[in-house]
């Protein structure tokens, strides 16, 4: 398990963690250079826990004798792997402080709403600030979401906001120096899968695309290298008897209403997705919820029942793009695809459940009316 956090105190950075939250006798030393953000106000410290049991709740605390210590925080480890039992997963996206959540102000009562629930992880569809080269931004993000990040991993991927947009940078496309100090992400943070329980989630960076596909540089592109991961990836996760769901998620979506998805990507990303029975991709941008039938090969698959899909041969498909961010207003109900979008414009985040067999997702508004919910059997 990783930690980062914060302090305005630059000293040495420890975490101590145990079994017995009034014990917590073991320790790990932050290994990192504590590295100066924001308004000289604040250093980033980060500790790996090593050795740990799979399936076990622990307790932590993390600071310093020099800086103060945080208050007892706790996380329970992943199970081991091909474990099927109940997993609940807080889907959430766009956090990104633009007008109307300048301060996060929107986030706040989604992550109000996530933090009631036995979280075991949170993934994020991107655009986690609005400007990333604002450190202060990330900053602000995190105290925000400390009630949701401190208690479950937060896996996410990085949107449009969130990297360097200018064509001409070397970085174009990648994050700034504050993601990699904040999170500790597997296979160098952009694109990258872990296993838990029966689940392999795959986090795929999308990178700025309406700005990459005007000179080419659209991300995955046929036998790029990360294409080749991606597909090495998922063939492996499709081999493996320990993994019944394969989810992929990523910023941009690939089906959606109006212009925010990635036409490329139906073209070259879709087959694959087809080919290893990807059961789920989540996205986000767009500032909506959306759900999708199942797709295949392009073409849509029968939906007898609304929120049922039955053993389907397709890959369902979701926007989650509205835990913050201005909201982009309505919209989607003339495609044919779409299952259900709100009517109205909508602040969301999502519980997903992974039960063995089958997914439950169910759809929240800020104020905790279920606005959704499907379930996938297989
Ligand atoms: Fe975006």
């Amino acid at each position: 398990m990783a930690v980062t956090w914060n302090s305005a105190k630059r000293t040495n950075g420890i975490v101590r963690y145990g079994l017995d939250s009034l014990r917590l006798k073991q320790q790990v030393e932050s290994a990192d250079i504590k590295v100066k953000g924001g308004n000289d106000s604040s250093y980033n410290y980060k500790a790996e826990i090593k050795n740990l049991n799979p399936g076990t709740r622990y307790y932590y605390q993390c600071g310093s004798e020099a800086g103060g210590w945080s208050a007892v925080y706790t996380f329970k480890t992943a199970p081991i792997p091909g474990k099927k039992g109940k997993y609940t997963i807080g889907v959430w996206g766009d956090t990104q402080n633009n007008a109307g959540n300048l301060a996060f102000e929107q986030t706040s009562k989604i992550v109000d709403q996530l933090a009631k629930f036995p979280l075991d992880l949170s993934i994020h569809m991107g655009d986690i600030v609005e400007n990333g080269s604002v450190e202060n931004s990330w900053f602000d993000f995190l105290k925000i979401a400390q009630p949701v990040t401190s208690k479950a991993p937060f896996m996410p991927v990085v949107g449009n906001h969130d990297v360097v947009n200018n064509i001409d940078q070397i970085n174009f496309q990648k994050p700034f120096q504050i993601f990699y100090n904040s999170f500790q992400l597997p296979n160098q943070y952009l694109n990258y899968s872990y296993d838990y329980g029966n689940v392999h989630f795959v986090a795929i960076n999308s990178g700025f695309a309406q700005g990459a596909a005007k000179v080419g540089k659209v991300l995955l592109h046929q036998n790029s290298p990360d294409y080749i991961w991606l597909e090495k990836d998922l063939s492996a996760a499709r081999k493996n008897k320990n993994v019944t769901w394969i989810i992929l998620y990523t910023h941009y979506p690939v089906y959606s209403f109006g212009v925010s998805h990635i036409q490329e990507w139906q073209h070259n990303l879709s087959p694959i997705l087809d080919r290893y029975k990807v059961d789920l991709c989540l996205s986000g941008h767009r500032h909506v919820y959306e759900r999708h039938k199942a797709i295949r090969t392009n073409a849509e698959e029968d939906l007898k029942f609304g929120s049922y899909y039955d053993h389907s041969n397709g890959t369902v498909y979701i926007t989650n793009g509205s835990s913050g961010g201005s909201l982009q207003g309505v919209g989607g109900f003339n495609m044919s695809s779409i299952v259900f979008t709100p009517k109205e414009k909508t602040f969301t985040y999502a519980i997903m459940t992974v039960d063995g067999n089958s997914i439950h997702y169910d759809v929240y508004d800020q104020n905790d009316h279920k606005i959704d919910f499907f379930k996938i059997v297989k």
